[in-house]
């Protein structure tokens, strides 16, 4: 899509999807006018419009999921004369109950398992992230189960073949075990070691797998002069699970490690759920040498399925949909509200069951 269809498809939407693409991407966005709006959103992200293309079209299709699914009234209610004296204030009012009967446990079930081999085909993100990374630090935003390993490998096989170090970390040790592994694998056990409070395996290899402390530690100790870590051939750092920048104990660990991680290596931070990414590439804008590019999307490549399970371990899917249905609080399964009633039965001493 050029510029020019994106920011017609733009002007078509209300306001309010403008705002929530604005989230994240444009500060102070909430007293811009609609066609401010649309171009600030467009020139914060001339290096991703596919990116903002695509949030776009999620948000549309969730949109237009809500609009195709509305929710018939059980009862009826026959509109009522407001008192003269009543407050303005609408009263709330619960959301009436659907009278569909609900998904079966087989549809709910349907499409999942090992689906049909295809020959791989690179998303645009991933190649966008890829072609980022050839000229500055990219961070990347994307849903759960989207592919971000996909571009952790490819990336450090490009340093590799530029004769390059790699270190890949993740926030736990189970999680580095098991990309040494499935990293093992794809380049040969030789090319890759491991660095963990646990382990150490293959230490002088090209790729290193480590937890992101230990590696903060390494240029902790690199800056004060006191061990040789090869930092000079050092040509990439993949932070995996990077949201954990945020955390209350541990977040400082990610930022010490963006600090000190030598200027001449290539940063990419993989997280599936940064609230404020934008932010986030725009401080490592700020400390870097070059400017830092941001690649996100929010459309689930997986979708997601809500399911109950009670614990005489009967399944039923939550909601009367398929898919989750965003914002209807009232499309609980009929099955799950039963076996939900039946636990608390259970569970709760009696005459307290919650109805
Ligand atoms: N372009 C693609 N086309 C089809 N399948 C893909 C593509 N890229 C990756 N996959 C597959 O998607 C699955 C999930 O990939 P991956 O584990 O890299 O996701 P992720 O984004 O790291 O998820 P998580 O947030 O859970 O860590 C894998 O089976 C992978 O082979
Ligand atoms: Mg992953």
């Amino acid at each position: 899509m050029t510029t020019d269809e994106l920011a017609q498809l733009l002007a078509q939407q209300p306001v309010a999807i403008l705002h929530r693409l604005a989230r994240g991407r444009v500060q102070r966005h909430f007293r811009a006018g609609k066609r401010r709006l649309i171009d600030m959103l467009i020139q914060h992200s001339t290096n991703n419009l596919a990116g903002l293309e695509s949030d776009l079209q999620a948000l549309i299709e969730e949109r237009q999921s809500r609009v195709q699914t509305p929710v018939p009234p059980a009862n009826p209610v026959p509109p009522r004369q407001t008192a003269p004296h009543t407050s303005r204030r609408p009263t709330r009012t619960h959301e009436p109950e659907s009278t569909e009967p609900g998904v079966t446990l087989t549809a709910w079930l349907e499409g999942l398992g090992v689906p049909t081999p295809q020959p791989f085909v690179p998303d645009p993100w991933q190649e966008e992230a890829l072609a980022g990374l050839a000229e500055t630090d990219v961070v990347v935003s994307v849903p759960t189960g989207s592919g971000k390993t996909y571009v952790a490998v490819e990336a450090a096989r490009r340093a590799m073949s530029e004769n390059r170090t790699i270190i890949y970390t993740s926030p736990l040790k189970a999680l580095s075990n098991t990309k040494f592994t499935e990293f093992s694998k794809i380049f040969g056990s030789d090319q890759v070691g491991i660095l963990t409070g646990d382990r150490q395996d293959n230490a002088q290899a090209p790729i290193l797998i480590m937890t992101t402390e230990i590696l903060r530690n390494l240029l902790y100790d690199a800056a004060s002069g006191e061990i040789d870590v090869r930092l000079d051939t050092l040509g990439l750092v993949i932070l995996d699970e990077s949201q954990y920048i945020a955390d209350p104990e541990r977040g400082v660990v990610w930022e010490e490690t963006i600090i000190f991680c030598p200027s001449q290596a290539k940063l990419l931070l993989l997280s599936a759920s940064i609230g404020n990414p934008q932010d986030i590439a725009d401080w490592l804008t700020s400390i870097r040498p070059s400017p830092c590019r941001l690649v996100r999307h929010s459309k689930r490549t997986v979708p997601l399925r809500a399911g109950y399970l009670h614990p005489n371990g009967k399944l039923t899917p939550l909601f009367r949909t398929a898919g989750i249905p965003y914002g209807h609080p009232g499309q609980l399964h009929p099955e799950a509200k039963r076996l939900f009633l039946q636990y608390e039965e259970d569970t709760l001493p009696s005459g307290r069951t919650r109805r």
